[in-house]
Order: structure tokens, then C-alpha cells, then sequence
């Protein structure tokens, strides 16, 4: 691994454990992780492992089909398309922070998947988008914010969050502290899945 990569890796690593601790610190973190994932965004596609996505997919399995979804942090927007693909009725909006990343992921939209996708800049953070009002959400590698989840799903909604080589990847929350965080915000009846190395959490508001 060369040495950029390094640091970027023990960046992101850094990262997410001080914003699981204290979210206070992401105004520090944030401009930093930007630059981060505007410099990756052109190689993004090409450095991810194949089949990163698939804890996430096998935690979508039974969910009922959602007529809003968000993935937050979507980086190229796999798993965006994945979801939106999963679900064709449902509307799909993609946030990340870095307007790089959301420039690859709105370029590489089908015509097909044009009218109900959109990819938009945004923070996990502060989401620009209303209280309760989508039934599905994704994080893929990527740190959660539980207060802005909570206030966004619609009581009854799915919450996933994956992490495409489990606890090797750097952006990255044991299962035990996301329950937690997630238990006190009003979330319930969680299962795991395994995929390969990868993990994913599933939670539903209550
Ligand atoms: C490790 S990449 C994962 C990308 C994609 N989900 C995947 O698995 O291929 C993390 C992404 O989250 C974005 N990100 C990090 N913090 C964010 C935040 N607070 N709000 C929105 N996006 C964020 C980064 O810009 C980056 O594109």
C-alpha cells in the first residue's frame, strides 16, 4: 500500500472514532475527510473490492418496499443504483459531502434509472432533507450520525449501515456501540448480517 493511502486510511480511521465519541468533533474532521474523498472520487470505483455492497444487499432482504430512500455517504453512488435497482417504485436521493464524488455518481446515471435517483452535495450531519420522511436508509462505509437517522426515517423505516470488510475497514463502528447509539434514539429489532468480510447492521425506527 503506498503511503498516501496509508494516511488516508488512519485518516478516516481517526475520523470515526472521535465523531462516534464526540459528534461535536466532525466540524474539525469534516474539511479534511472532503479533500480526502474529492481526491478519490475519480479512482473510487476502480480501488473498491467487488462485491463490497453485498452485507448491505443481504440486509435488505424482506424489507418492505420504501417509497422514499436515502444513502448517505454514497460516495460514486453504488449503492444508491443497488437500492434503487432492489426497489423500482421507490424514489432514491443519494447525499454525500463531496461534490466530486456526486459529480461521478450523477454521470453515470441510466436514462432508466434518471426520473427517480438524483445525487445531491449534503452532509450527514445536517441532511437537507425533512423530519420523518423516508422509509429506508443506507450508509455504506460510512460514520453515522443516529440523531439526524432518527429524526429522518419515518416511524416504522429501515436503517442499514454496512462496512464492506467488517472491522478492517477504515470508516468503520463495532455493531455493539451502533446499537447503542441507535437503542436510545427509539431504534429496534436489530439484526446482522455477514457477507464475505463485509458486516451490516439492521435497525427499524420504532
Ligand atoms: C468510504 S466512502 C464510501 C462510499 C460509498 N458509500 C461506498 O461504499 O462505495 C465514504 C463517503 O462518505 C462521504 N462522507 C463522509 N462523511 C460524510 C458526511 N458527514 N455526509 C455526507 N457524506 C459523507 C465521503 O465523501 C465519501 O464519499
Amino acid at each position: 500500500m503506498r503511503l498516501p493511502e496509508v494516511a488516508g486510511r488512519r485518516l478516516a480511521r481517526l475520523a470515526t472514532d472521535a465523531v462516534v465519541r464526540r459528534p461535536a468533533l466532525w466540524r474539525v474532521f469534516r474539511p479534511l475527510l472532503r479533500a480526502q474523498f474529492d481526491g478519490l472520487a475519480p479512482v473510487w470505483d476502480r480501488i473498491v473490492s467487488p462485491g463490497h455492497l453485498d452485507a448491505l444487499l443481504a440486509a435488505l432482504e424482506g424489507v418492505a418496499p420504501p417509497r422514499r430512500a436515502l444513502d448517505l455517504g454514497t460516495g460514486t453512488g453504488a449503492a444508491a443504483v443497488a437500492v434503487a435497482e432492489r426497489f423500482p417504485e421507490a424514489e432514491m436521493i443519494g447525499i454525500d459531502l463531496s461534490p466530486a464524488m456526486v459529480e461521478v455518481a450523477t454521470a453515470k446515471l441510466t436514462d432508466e434509472l434518471r426520473g427517480r435517483v438524483r445525487f445531491r452535495v449534503g452532509d450527514a450531519a445536517a441532511l437537507p432533507v425533512e423530519d420523518g420522511s423516508c422509509e429506508l436508509v443506507t450508509l455504506a462505509n460510512m460514520i453515522p450520525f443516529p440523531d439526524e437517522l432518527a429524526r429522518v426515517l419515518a416511524p416504522g423505516g429501515t436503517l442499514v449501515v454496512a462496512f464492506s470488510r467488517g472491522a478492517e475497514t477504515p470508516i468503520y463502528v463495532a455493531s455493539e456501540r451502533l446499537r447503542d447509539d441507535l437503542a436510545e434514539r427509539g431504534f429496534a429489532d436489530f439484526a446482522e448480517f455477514f457477507a464475505g468480510p463485509g458486516t451490516a447492521l439492521r435497525a427499524r425506527r420504532s
